[in-house]
């Protein structure tokens, strides 16, 4: 049996914003561009919005994974689809309509995700896995990066990984916050396959090597984890 597709896709939250292309050009070995759209009211910080994604899809050799902390997703999200962005993670917390929002986002031609805070239980969204193709389980406190990993979200994944291999279907589980060398590995025994990572990326003197030791590190810790 084919072990799970794991993948890493950096944060640019930890890039140099005043050459995002340059930055997006040393990620070229990852599989997505992680971007956090946050817009002052979900999350205390204030980030990037659609025409800085539109402009970001036009330079980026990746795929554009973004991640939406902003009230009223239901409203922006398809949005983020039409401007190039292949991946939409929208907040669940934020979402007056989530089926709405996921559909749409399809619709739209991006693959749908939705992403939960520490402090939101996964168990009331589980009808939801039906409607996306990620679910996105955050390690930190959404808002900024550079943040203390929280392991105690690791149930959570695990939860989600027992959901989906119960319903079937192909769901990728992500996590984002706090993802390094030292905590990659339990991520990956929790049935985690997508990471993001934002300071251990970006902090790393030589990029595209730390994105092969997160990728070996994923790797060694799935051999500890059952298939499927
Ligand atoms: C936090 C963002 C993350 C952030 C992660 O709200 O969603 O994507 O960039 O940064 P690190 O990897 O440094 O914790
Ligand atoms: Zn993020």
């Amino acid at each position: 049996m084919a072990g799970p597709h794991l993948q890493i896709s950096p944060s640019i939250l930890s890039a140099d914003f005043a050459n995002l292309e340059r930055e997006l050009a040393r990620i070229a070995d990852a599989d997505w561009a992680h971007v956090d759209v946050m817009d002052n009211h979900f999350v205390p910080n204030l980030t990037l919005g659609q025409p800085v994604v539109e402009a970001l899809a036009r330079v980026s050799p990746v795929p554009l994974d973004a991640h939406l902390m902003i009230e009223d997703p239901d409203r922006w999200a398809p949005g983020y689809a039409e401007a190039g962005a292949r991946s939409v993670t929208f907040h669940v917390e934020a979402a007056a309509d989530p089926v709405a929002t996921a559909r749409s986002i399809r619709a739209a031609g991006a693959r749908a995700a939705f992403a939960l805070k520490p402090g939101t239980r996964f168990e009331p969204y589980e009808e939801l896995l039906d409607e996306v193709d990620m679910v996105l389980v955050m390690t930190v406190e959404p808002g900024f990066g550079g943040q203390a990993f929280m392991a105690d979200q690791m149930p959570k994944v695990r939860a989600v990984r027992e959901a989906v291999r119960r319903r079937g279907g192909e769901i990728w589980i992500q996590v984002d916050g706090g993802v390094s060398q030292d905590t990659i590995g339990q991520c990956v025994e929790a049935g985690a396959d997508v990471f993001v990572a934002g300071s251990a990326v970006y902090g790393a003197e030589d990029v595209p090597a730390r994105i092969g030791r997160l990728r070996e590190l994923a790797a060694q810790a799935c051999g500890g984890r059952p298939a499927g």
